[in-house]
């Protein structure tokens, strides 16, 4: 069985369409997408500054997870971070993770053959 690997993508809500357009257009099929509350590093504040230090201001962002194994991780990688990147602190982060197993739950089906078959 080749490796699934599911990818996270933390980001900035706007950039949702063009990120989804990209990943399609590298073949990424299955994502789920969810409105999250967050921080980095500067814990939520564009300057951080004495007196600010231990406060944590959460930020609303979006959340995409996708999990893939024909698609190259690394490519994912790259065409999101040439939409995402804008230079400013909050673009987000990416985490990647590799996935145990899958299911397909109408038919059973385990393995890549979960994310990869739509027979199967
Ligand atoms: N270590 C982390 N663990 C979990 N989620 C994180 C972590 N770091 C960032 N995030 C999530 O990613 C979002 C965007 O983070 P952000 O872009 O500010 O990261 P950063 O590491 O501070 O980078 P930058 O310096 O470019 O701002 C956060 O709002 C949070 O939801
Ligand atoms: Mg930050």
């Amino acid at each position: 069985m080749s490796k699934m690997t599911k990818i996270e993508i933390i980001t900035r809500a706007n950039k949702l369409e063009e990120l989804k357009s990209a990943l399609n257009s590298i073949g990424v099929e299955g994502m789920t997408v969810s409105q999250v509350y967050g921080c980095g590093l500067q814990k939520g504040h564009k300057e951080v500054y004495r007196g600010r230090e231990y406060s944590i201001n959460l930020v609303p962002k979006i959340k995409l997870e996708t999990v893939v194994c024909d698609v190259p991780v690394d490519q994912v990688l790259s065409v999101s971070q040439k939409v995402l990147c804008t230079d400013q602190v909050g673009d987000g982060k990416i985490f990647v993770y590799t996935i145990d197993n899958a299911m397909r739950i109408r038919t059973g089906t385990q393995g890549t053959k979960a994310i990869t078959d739509d027979e199967a």
